[in-house]
């Protein structure tokens, strides 16, 4: 299965978010990851329902969202009706009750759940026995911000992430923060089935170019 590349729009023109979304599939990203932070979860501030469902109508392309939220159920439907296809909430965030509840919605919704980690949260912090994960986001940077600078230390996480979840028709794991043309390739040959590109991309003066780099970069 070839490795996907998802740009994280968050990193884009913000002016320009329609615009920047719509040729994301012309420029052969597979997947938009949205970043959704609540200025509490993550220090930062962006996205909420109706910009989700600004870049729904820009994009037929699978919409990531990577929920950096304190209180992920609260906004959960408003981001399913905004139509994100997949819901990746925080492990950090949760209890084993209300992970049940997320995925029931999630569920409803026809949309995939996905669960992410901070850098330094442990894969064994939550029970995932019981659910039906898509999505294995682990984060190699503090959330908040584009173009930090990746945490190569976070790399074991990922080998133990593929052989917890070895399908990877079942499961993705994503690597997201600082991921770029000089370490794509180790990255995708560790196990990571989804590369997440913000500043790599849109951070770059040709952002078409750099994304067809990363593609060419995990095909082989
Ligand atoms: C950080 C976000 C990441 C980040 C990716 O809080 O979750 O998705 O924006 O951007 P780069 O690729 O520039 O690290
Ligand atoms: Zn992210």
């Amino acid at each position: 299965m070839a490795v996907k590349i998802a740009p994280s729009i968050a990193a884009a023109d913000q002016g320009r978010l329609a615009a920047e979304a719509s040729h994301l599939q012309e420029w052969g990203a597979d997947w938009i990851h949205v970043d959704i932070m609540d200025g509490m979860f993550a220090p930062n501030l962006t996205f909420g329902p109706s910009a989700v469902k600004a870049i729904r109508k820009a994009s037929k392309l699978p919409l990531d969202c990577h929920l950096m939220i304190s209180n992920p159920e609260l906004l959960l439907e408003r981001f399913l009706q905004a139509g994100g296809d997949i819901m990746t909430i925080h492990a950090e965030t949760v209890t084993v009750e209300s992970l049940a509840r997320i995925e029931k919605k999630v569920k409803e919704y026809n949309a995939k759940l996905g669960i992410a980690f901070k850098p330094a949260t442990e894969m064994r912090s939550v029970d995932l026995a019981e659910r039906e994960v898509s999505l294995i986001t682990i984060m190699t940077v503090n959330p908040g911000f584009s173009g930090q600078k990746f945490m190569p230390e976070v790399l074991p996480k990922l080998e133990e992430a593929r052989k917890q979840f070895p399908s990877r028709s079942q499961t993705e794991i994503e690597i997201d923060g600082g991921v770029d043309q000089t370490n794509a390739k180790v990255i995708a040959n560790k196990g990571a089935s989804v590369l997440v590109a913000g500043n790599s991309v849109f951070g770059q003066s040709d952002p078409e170019l750099a994304l067809k780099e990363l593609k060419k970069l995990v095909a082989s």
